[in-house]
């Protein structure tokens, strides 16, 4: 499959092989990145990065990987710089910045929002997260996470827990599995269920989805447990995130009950959702898995841009 031009606007869209194609030029990547040598297969290409809502890692695992292969980003970290501050539209940016850059890595609040601006412009564009939509490049990095942690993808039972409704990350994780046999745990307060239509789909390919309101029934039987921050941000009514805010709280003993070697997740910022007594055991990869954003970030630039 040819990746050259290719949009990476949402986990839906790729397929099996796709993503095995994807997770072995990120491999390459990674023993690039760790003999130290920068491979400059993007040498005089530009990379808009546009940031419209808060992050560190995506932005900044995006602008290393840029770095990395060579390239250089062009960027807008502060929405309060940009002319989205001045009322122009996301196309009209886009339109804009399109004439400047090879492609175009964006991230902003609206549902559905990257997938417009790639019908506006020419030039690939990679979904750095859209609203409560999807986040494939951080799902996509979460599959090469586990590949290394698990030594697999195959057969997995996942339990997602937390902000299953506006959390975009286990929207894109939950279709990118989805060719790999696994089975879902959904975990999370009744009012922050997974959306009827990622659960609809997903079990429409043949999927086992269980849903729970109780972390111990879903640790029971999960061999990764992905754990998510309360969305704050996106809750029309503070009372009901005030109500709903540590509602999951994952600590050493939850762990210790759980499958023997379970493997614990997080796309993080992390508030309270895992305890730090946590971090030292051996099953806590959400900064290994942070880092590996970089190799999977590299991989995707080459790809789309024709140059893997
Ligand atoms: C996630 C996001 O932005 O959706 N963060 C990230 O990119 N690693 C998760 C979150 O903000 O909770």
């Amino acid at each position: 499959m040819n990746f050259t031009g290719r949009d990476i606007l949402s986990t839906e869209d790729l397929s099996r092989e796709d993503i095995l194609q994807i997770l072995k030029v990120s491999a390459r990547m990674e023993k690039l990145v760790r003999a130290k040598r920068i491979a400059p297969l993007l040498a005089d290409r530009l990379v808009a990065v546009i940031f419209l809502e808060p992050s560190t890692r995506t932005r900044l695992s995006f602008e290393t990987a840029i770095q990395r292969l060579g390239a250089r980003p062009v960027t807008v970290a502060d929405p309060k710089s940009s002319s989205a501050a001045k009322g122009e539209s996301l196309t009209d940016t886009a339109r804009t910045v399109e004439g400047y850059v090879d492609c175009i890595v964006i991230r902003q609040p609206e549902t559905g929002g990257a997938r417009r601006v790639a019908d506006a412009v020419a030039v690939p564009v990679i979904n750095g997260g859209d609203g409560s939509g999807q986040h494939p490049t951080q799902a996509l990095l979460d599959l090469y996470t586990i590949v290394k942690e698990r030594g697999s993808l195959e057969g997995l039972t996942v339990a997602m827990v937390g902000d299953l409704k506006y959390g975009r990350t286990v929207h894109s994780l939950s279709y990118a599995l989805a060719p790999f046999s696994p089975k879902y745990v959904y975990c999370s307060p009744t009012e922050l269920a997974m959306p009827e239509a990622v659960t609809r789909d997903v079990r429409a390919r043949g999927i086992p989805v269980e849903e729970t309101t109780d972390i111990r029934a879903a640790l029971a039987r999960a061999d990764i447990v992905y754990m998510t921050r309360i969305q704050r941000e996106r809750f029309e009514d503070p009372a009901q995130y005030e109500r709903l805010k540590g509602s999951y709280i994952l600590n050493r003993k939850l762990v210790e009950q759980g499958k023997a070697g379970l493997t614990v997740m997080h796309p993080l910022p992390r508030v309270d959702e895992i305890a730090e007594e946590v971090d030292a055991l051996p099953g806590a990869a959400y900064f290994r898995q942070a880092h590996n954003g970089v190799f999977l970030r590299m991989a995707l630039l080459a790809m789309v841009l024709g140059k893997a």
